[in-house]
């Protein structure tokens, strides 16, 4: 979490992954979220920090994230961070109850 004075302003969630065709650890951001207030100020970027931290500590040679497509400012913030798109991955989902 990011915290000024007491207050909660930014968080990242994560959680540790492995990547089974490249048999390494990696680290997985669940969301990153900066309250509109406290925006391009380095916030972002600070947390996305603190998680390649912690991932390079946990010996995870990756950090890895979904981001939508029509989220072009963010996209653009992680761009600008050095992060590069990968292309051949998607996701799939199905109801809980449809098995
Ligand atoms: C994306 C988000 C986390 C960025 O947080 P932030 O605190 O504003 O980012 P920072 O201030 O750390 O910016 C880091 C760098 O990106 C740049 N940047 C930030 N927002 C940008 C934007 N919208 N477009 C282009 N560049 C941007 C900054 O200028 C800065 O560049 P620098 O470090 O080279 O000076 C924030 O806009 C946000 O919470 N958005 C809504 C939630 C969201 O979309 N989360 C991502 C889900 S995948």
């Amino acid at each position: 979490m990011a915290a000024e004075e007491e207050k909660v302003i930014g968080y990242l969630l994560y959680h540790f992954g492995y990547d089974s065709d490249g048999a390494f650890s990696n680290l997985h951001v669940v969301d990153l979220y900066v309250d509109s207030k406290a925006r391009k100020k380095g916030v972002g970027r600070a947390l996305m920090t603190a998680a390649a931290g912690i991932a390079r500590e946990a010996g995870s040679q990756e950090i890895i994230w979904s981001v939508y497509r029509a989220n072009n400012l963010a996209t653009e913030f992680y761009e600008r961070l050095g992060a590069q798109r990968i292309t051949e991955v998607f996701f799939m989902k199905l109801p809980a109850d449809a098995l």
